[in-house]
């Protein structure tokens, strides 16, 4: 296998978007216009950096054993010996570090012992060497980068299990580490018919901050919501000015929030327009808000804080749609200090789902890379919006834009002009000619032309360099009555990837050279000039159609282009672990949800309620609803359970059922997707509840699976974990994982799993298995009958019959008496026959 070291890096083109690419924390959302650009380095000669430090010993709260129905019992002894790991924190800084060099930022007192600090490269090198201190590592400075989805998953039928809509979720604590929430949104209003009950109260322990702006952001729905900012406030000039409160200043985490847990049946009206109604997977699901993102970016300081206070609170599920962009140095990543706390996260119980990552189509670009999280891939559902403009020579072409039609008056054919031929004559404009033909400026064009007219406008340069905005286009279109606006890629600098956004004002934006290569023929044709190329008559006529109506295809999912894919590499060299990720498909394109009108982030989108946005960002809340759900109808089952529930039935084929297929750079070519697209497949919610087998792992199991790769160092797991690594009887692929993958088999290699029944009855199963190209797989046994809460011990030979050049992939499948069935998808390379 080649791995490709050099990550397609896509970064946005609005300047809004572009700050957040330099941040450390990404979030995982689709830019909404996005070409390759490269984005320059952070600034150079910083002095102080944030350090993470992992001390010897402890964090106090022992979550053992690690069921997810026991929560830690917050006694008071427990706060005393977290306040003691304060102080002992404190006196480390004190003896080690000279007063004035550094700021304590955070103690991490609960989940892992060790804390913060903003200090100097050389101060640091002194804490490194100071006794009791295990492992420094250096807070990643990173680059960055109407749900109908119920429907499409079949939820309205797992509902009604447990008594529909109104209950779907009842009881079940959603934490989510983000850019905050807008409280006064509908999708997170109380029901006054069917309020919430403080019955599950004893078990989570949440506070409310107050926003002088917002009121209180707790109403029995949102349960808990505080903000962290240490890490921000001493990295980014965060504006003093403003409240610093767990309230939305971006409109993502709003988003992510409404996708898992969002009210059931809430209208979509976006600029007037209704395009149906809302709700989250678990509409009747709790929200606690833990802010650690800010529109000037976000730290693994602040994130990690906020994981250790959501395993105080005793969330149940936890939702990161952001991640850290790159690997650690010097440190594999499953043990740096985000890995591991997300790891005694797991340890308490918690079921943590990740966005996977918006670096895809490239392979080892997953930035989820833990098997005690569960990091979903994002793929296409059969609902599409399209635009649609239609030439008067019969042609249509398509494009993208949530746009109203343009033929409102009865003509259906409006006079098409290119901005650039109604450039305005001279009248000491500053504004250059390239600069006006992407509609930036309504003074750069003839009025008189352009009124009541199509534009065609130039998606060039300055959307490139960060300086032009649709927003400005659409100004432009608005002041100077435009008809509608035609945005067109720049054969020059290539094709465009484009979100559908709400346009005004009737507009598409064609993202494909080969399809504005049409329109400009025909333009060319119909526009005569005179001598010196002058327009003398715009003789061509176009109509814009209605784009916000939805069309839907049976086709989907489709693994999206964007969405990161396996293998899963742990560190700079590129060494793959035996690990499936991504680990799910869920849908993760063109997703409507809640939005913050306020949003910093796209000017198009502020003042929205709601927002049809792209990425994984969007697929992670989608699995932590599922798993919401799954907890409350089975809250005995730990999140190894859950998760494995969610693998083992995920189903592999589309609508159509065929094999699911995955865009390649081009989404328009497809080819057929394998684990490392998709994982186990799109998720099947009601199939995920009745599981037939599970296989469960736990911490210990964990511990073994670091102790035995052969990438990750045994020392360091003893700093990072403070556990010891046993002697090396087994193998990192024997971790209990829904999945078996190998990243290099030479020979023979003997594997174990072991299945517990779910089901309250025996159950006897037989195994098959679609061999892996240049493998042959054999279980042991091959038959077997299993009692209710009963484990079966299996023994996977593997063998390498050739020797591929890269991945081969295969699966078991494992088909019960009472009709379960039990996939494990396989990803082998064979490297070498002996
Ligand atoms: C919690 O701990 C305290 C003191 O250690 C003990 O008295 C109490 O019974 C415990 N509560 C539960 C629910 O286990
Ligand atoms: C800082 O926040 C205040 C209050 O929200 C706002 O008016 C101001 O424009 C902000 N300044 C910057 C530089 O963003
Ligand atoms: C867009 O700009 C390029 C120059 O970068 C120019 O060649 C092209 O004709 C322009 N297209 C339109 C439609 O204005
Ligand atoms: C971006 O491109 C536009 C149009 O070519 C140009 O006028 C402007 O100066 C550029 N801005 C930057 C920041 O490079």
């Amino acid at each position: 296998m080649t791995n490709s070291p050099e990550h397609s890096f896509l970064s946005p083109s609005l300047s809004q978007l572009r700050r957040y690419c330099t941040k450390v924390f990404a979030l995982l959302l689709l830019p909404l216009l996005l070409q390759a650009v490269s984005i320059p380095a952070p600034g150079a000669g910083e002095d102080r950096a944030i350090y993470l430090v992992h001390v010897e010993g402890d964090g106090p709260v022992a979550f053992e054993p690690e069921h997810a129905e026991k929560f830690s019992n917050r006694s008071g002894s427990s706060v005393s010996l977290a306040k003691n790991l304060v102080d002992l924190h404190d006196e480390l800084l004190q003896s080690s570090l000279a007063e004035g060099t550094y700021q304590k930022l955070y103690s991490f007192n609960h989940i892992f012992n060790g804390f913060a600090v903003h200090t100097t490269p050389s101060q640091a090198g002194r804490l490194a060497a100071a006794p009791g201190v295990k492992l420094l590592e250096r807070d990643r400075q990173a680059k960055l980068m109407t749900t109908y989805t119920p429907a499409f998953l079949g939820l309205p039928g797992v509902w009604a299990e447990g008594g529909g809509e109104k209950t779907a979720g009842e009881g079940v604590v959603i934490g989510i580490i983000d850019t905050g929430i807008n409280p006064a949104h509908p999708s997170f209003a109380n029901d006054p018919e069917n309020p919430f009950r403080p019955d599950w109260r004893p078990q989570f322990d949440g506070a409310c901050e107050m926003s002088s702006l917002a009121g209180a952001l707790c109403n029995g729905k949102i349960v808990s919501a505080r903000h962290f900012s240490a890490g921000a406030a001493a990295v980014f000039p965060l504006n003093a000015s403003r409240e610093l409160s767990p309230v939305d200043e971006v409109g993502h985490g709003t988003h992510v929030a409404s996708v898992a847990a969002g009210n059931w049946g809430v209208p979509v009206v976006v600029g007037g327009f209704k395009y149906g109604t809302a709700s989250g997977m678990a509409p009747r699901a709790r929200i606690a808000v833990y802010k650690a993102i800010y529109p000037e970016g976000g730290t693994t300081a602040d994130v990690i804080s906020a994981i250790d206070q959501a395993a105080q609170d005793g969330v149940h599920i936890l939702i990161l749609s952001i991640g850290p962009d790159e690997p650690p140095e010097g440190i594999p990543s499953l043990l740096s200090a985000f890995e591991i706390s997300l790891l005694f996260a797991r340890r308490a119980g918690i079921f943590v789902v990740q966005a996977g990552g918006n670096k895809g189509p490239s392979e080892s670009t997953t930035i989820s890379v833990s098997p005690w999280t569960v990091g979903a891939a994002a793929g296409t559902t059969d609902r599409k919006f399209q635009a649609t403009i239609k030439l008067d020579d019969g042609i249509i072409l398509q494009g993208v834009g949530l746009t109203g039609p343009s033929y409102k008056d009865g003509f259906p054919f409006k006079p098409l002009v290119a901005a650039k031929d109604a450039i305005a004559k001279q009248r000491g404009s500053q504004i250059s000619p390239a600069y006006a033909d992407e509609c930036q400026h309504p003074e750069a064009l003839e009025p008189a032309v352009v009124q009541g007219t199509i534009v065609i406008c130039n998606f060039s340069v300055g959307f490139f360099n960060g300086s032009s905005t649709v927003t400005s286009t659409l100004n432009t279109a608005k002041v100077l009555g435009f008809a509608g606006f035609i945005l067109v890629a720049n054969p020059i600098l290539g094709d465009f990837v484009a979100e559908p956004l709400p346009f005004t004002i009737p507009g598409i934006m064609i993202p494909k050279v080969s399809d504005v290569q049409i329109l400009l023929d025909y333009y060319e044709k119909t526009t005569y000039r005179d001598p010196e190329r002058t327009v003398t008559r715009y003789g061509g006529r176009a109509s814009i159609g209605e784009g916000r109506i939805a069309s839907f295809d049976e086709g989907a999912p489709v693994v999206a282009r964007f969405s990161s894919r396996g293998p899963d590499v742990v560190d700079r060299q590129m060494n793959a672990v035996d690990v499936l990720k991504p680990d799910i498909l869920a849908p993760g394109s063109q997703i409507w949800a809640a939005w913050s009108p306020i949003s910093a982030l796209e000017p198009i989108l502020r003042g929205e309620d709601f927002a049809l946005l792209s990425g994984t960002s969007m697929a992670a809340p989608h699995i932590a609803g599922i798993a919401a759900l799954i907890k409350q109808f089975k809250p005995t089952w730990d999140p190894s359970e859950i998760a494995s529930a969610i693998s083992t039935t995920a189903s592999g084929y589309d609508g159509n059922g065929i094999p699911i297929m995955s865009q390649g750079s081009d989404p328009q070519s497809l080819y057929p997707s394998t684990p490392f697209d998709r994982g186990a497949g799109l998720v099947n919610p009601s199939r995920a509840l009745n599981p037939g087998l599970v296989f469960p792992s736990g911490f210990k199991d964990y511990i073994s699976f670091l102790c035995s790769s052969p990438s990750v160092d045994r020392e360091m797991v003893k700093s990072t974990t403070n556990r010891a690594c046993g002697s090396p009887e087994s193998s990192p692929a024997d971790l209990n994982l829904p999945s078996i993958t190998i990243a290099s088999l030479r020979g023979l290699q003997m594997v174990r799993r072991r299945v517990k029944n779910m089901g309250d009855v025996p159950e006897t199963y037989l195994s098959s298995v679609r061999q892996p190209r240049g493998v042959r797989v054999y279980l042991k046994p091959s038959l077997f009958t299993i009692q209710p809460q009963g484990t079966q011990d299996i023994q996977i030979e593997l063998k390498v019959t050739e020797a591929l050049e890269g991945f081969s992939f295969g699966e078991i499948v494992l088909v019960g008496s009472l009709d379960h069935i039990v996939r494990l998808p396989m990803s082998i390379f064979p490297v070498a026959v002996i």
